[in-house]
């Protein structure tokens, strides 16, 4: 199996000798990875298609685009989704109006396969296919939107894949991308993951709070799956990083925000505390605690970090740009000009 030419196939059971091909090569990583996780990532990242995560997901489109939409921009007519998954972020965007058709794309056969299933659930005008994000599969000037949720990070040349948006996007088109790792945002989320991995996997080895440890084989496959997320997860980036990416692309009114500080410190830990003990321990009144201290971070974010903390701070950056009506960018790019060095 080759990640070069994208099969249409999920392959959701990868070998011992495909996984370790994977960490040498990263686009081999994602295809094994997210084909894994595909039918069961819905319910590991808590993604609905219902009013809670329609909210979400428009106002996240809201805050990366206010102050620079036009009043008659939406509805766009054709959309675009870049490394969909399940398609939480389309989806829910085009249940709440943004969009009228969407093209769900990712390079995991399995992921298209069941955010395909989950648009035609929900009644809605969409098609959908493999697709590389740096060498999208479609004619120029096709799309009025291209959106993306928690997927740039993953993309060895992120200034490609902004540039084959630009191509793609007719003229005065859109592209919204959100849920991408700040640079200081996911140094603090690793450590402070770290550590609460460890202090529940030690502490429930004492005897008395020996149920609330998971079997050994199933600690060793988080632990396995977490290793194969490091090679997957490429990038972070700095809020004038991410805007310079954009510009070299080739597009204009760009705008790069930032959110979450608080509800990242308070998110961190409660997410590796609960896949770290059996799930039958996570009782609904603890589910519901842990909602609402969820939704008290978001309240502090909006209300007082937001006003206070350098935006670099902040776990989550969005940007939005538009392409120009007249294309500023080469036809023949030269090297990629991307200065990141791998993140980890
Ligand atoms: C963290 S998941 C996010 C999925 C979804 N957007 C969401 O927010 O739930 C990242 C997705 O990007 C996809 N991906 C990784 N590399 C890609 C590439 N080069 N082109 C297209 N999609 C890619 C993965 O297969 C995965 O589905």
């Amino acid at each position: 199996m080759s990640a070069d030419q994208p099969s249409q196939q999920p392959h959701r059971h990868a070998t011992a000798e495909e996984v370790e091909a994977a960490y040498q090569d990263t686009k081999l990583a994602q295809v094994l990875y997210h084909d894994w996780e595909s039918e069961t990532y819905d319910e590991k990242w808590s993604i609905s298609f219902d009013d809670r995560c329609i909210t979400y997901a428009r106002g996240r489109f809201d805050q990366a685009t206010t102050r620079t939409i036009r009043n008659d921009e939406i509805p766009y007519e054709k959309a675009l989704e870049l490394g969909c998954g399940t398609g939480f972020f389309l989806l829910n965007l085009m249940q709440s109006g943004v969009a009228q058709k969407g093209e769900l794309t990712d390079l995991s056969p399995g992921m298209v396969e069941v955010a395909l299933r989950n648009g035609r659930n929900l009644g809605l005008d969409v098609d959908g296919r493999v697709a590389d994000a740096e060498t999208i599969p479609y004619p120029d000037n096709t799309f009025d939107l291209v959106v993306g949720h928690a997927m740039l990070h993953h993309i060895p040349d992120p200034e490609q894949s902004l540039a084959e948006v630009l191509r793609v996007l007719k003229p005065g088109g859109r592209f919204v991308f959100a849920g991408e790792p700040s640079t200081t945002g996911d140094r603090y989320a690793r450590f402070i993951s770290t550590l609460t991995w460890k202090l529940v996997t030690n502490v429930t080895r004492l005897p008395f709070l020996n149920k609330w440890r998971r079997p050994q084989q199933e600690l060793d496959d988080s632990s396995r799956a977490q290793a194969l997320e490091a090679v997957v997860d490429i990038h972070t980036f700095t809020p004038t990083e991410l805007a310079d990416i954009a510009r070299r692309a080739g597009a204009v009114r760009v705008k790069v925000s930032a959110e979450e500080f608080a509800a990242a410190l308070e998110g961190w830990p409660i997410r590796t505390f609960e896949a770290a003990v059996p799930d039958e321990k996570l009782s609904f009144r603890y589910r519901l605690f842990a909602f609402n201290l969820f939704k008290a971070a978001t309240w502090l974010d909006e209300h007082f970090f937001n006003k206070f903390i350098p935006q670099s701070w902040f776990y989550n950056l969005l940007v939005t740009g538009t392409k120009p009506y007249i294309n500023a960018r080469p036809r023949t790019p030269g090297p990629s000009k991307n200065p990141l060095p791998l993140s980890r």
